[in-house]
């Protein structure tokens, strides 16, 4: 059964908000940066076989903060290329950030971005549309499969997009986090049908093994300071709730059981450990790294 309750996606200033919040209580980015800094070099070795100029695709790329320490890497592991670098990203506000950002940054003039206020959809319409025969070298998807509607179809057309040699690389969270936690037990109340949603990476490892397509993977530790969700009324927890459950103004439009369903186990240490006085909630992402179709 759907749920009958309004995802946080479709208020695009709330769903900013609160998504600011968590980067600011979990380790999250850092963990990401961790996996950038650490493995992804390896990863980006053997892209565009030598090629003067490197094609890169961000989809949900956010303010693009992380996406400019890839392309970092890219460069150092690539030195001298000209990078040409397509941003997805529906949110205007965030897309806005991004540029202010490049237009900030030094350095960055052999990168020339392509700015697209769309969702991957929408792209790849418009890809279809105009018959576009460029192929990309480095494609990334982070913590964004979540609001596409079917995430298998979306991996399938971005990775026929890559050329020999080329990556697809896909952040989401573990299946083994509180999240798949979360969402194995609270599915059908939280999530919404239109979209994906309550996807892990043990449901997009389960659908390449099913059409035995090859991937790579890794897991990073994370986690997430969600103490305030269980002060009634604090702001904050309700903002984190929001984002943890996906779901629009969570405390006042969840039902009394649900709501109390969702606190108890957010606390339970199937989710979440307690220390210092503060509750930590699994927070960990898993990565899969995909070659191009051969
Ligand atoms: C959780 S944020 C991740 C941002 C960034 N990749 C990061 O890891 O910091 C998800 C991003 O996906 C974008 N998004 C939402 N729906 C999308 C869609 N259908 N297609 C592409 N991007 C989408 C959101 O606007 C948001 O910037």
């Amino acid at each position: 059964m759907a749920s009958p309750l309004k995802s946080l996606i479709y208020d695009d200033d709330r769903y900013q908000k609160s998504f600011k919040l968590f980067l600011e209580r979990s380790s999250e980015h850092q963990c990401m940066r961790d996996f950038i800094h650490n493995s992804l070099p390896d990863i980006l070795a053997s892209v565009g076989n030598r090629k003067s100029q490197l094609n890169v695709i961000g989809v949900g790329s956010g303010e693009g903060i992380v996406d400019l320490e890839m392309l970092s890497q890219l460069c150092q592991k690539h030195p001298g290329v000209l990078v040409d670098n397509e941003v997805v990203e529906p949110s205007s506000q965030q897309l806005y950030k991004y540029k202010v950002m490049v237009a900030q940054k030094p350095d960055l003039e052999h990168i020339t971005f392509t700015w697209n206020k769309m969702t991957a959809s929408e792209f790849e319409e418009q890809w279809r549309q105009k018959n576009i025969t460029k192929k990309a070298d480095f494609i990334h998807m982070l913590q964004m499969l979540y609001y596409v509607k079917d995430p298998g179809a979306t991996i399938s057309f971005f990775r026929s997009l890559l050329d020999k040699n080329g990556k697809l690389l896909i952040i989401l969270v573990s299946g083994e986090s509180g999240w798949g936690k979360l969402w194995r037990t609270f599915r059908s109340q939280l999530c919404n049908t239109e979209i994906s949603q309550c996807v892990t990476t043990a449901d997009i490892k389960s659908l390449l093994d099913a059409h035995g397509v090859p991937y790579q993977s890794y897991e990073l530790q994370s986690h997430m300071d969600i103490t305030e969700c269980f002060t009634e009324g604090d702001q904050t927890g309700e903002l984190l709730l929001d984002f943890l459950t996906e779901v629009l103004d969570f405390s006042r439009t969840a039902s009394p059981e649900l709501r109390q369903g969702v606190l108890r186990l957010l606390r339970d240490s199937q989710c979440s450990v307690e220390t210092g006085g503060r509750v930590l909630f699994n927070n960990n992402l898993g990565v899969i790294v995909l070659d191009a179709l051969s």
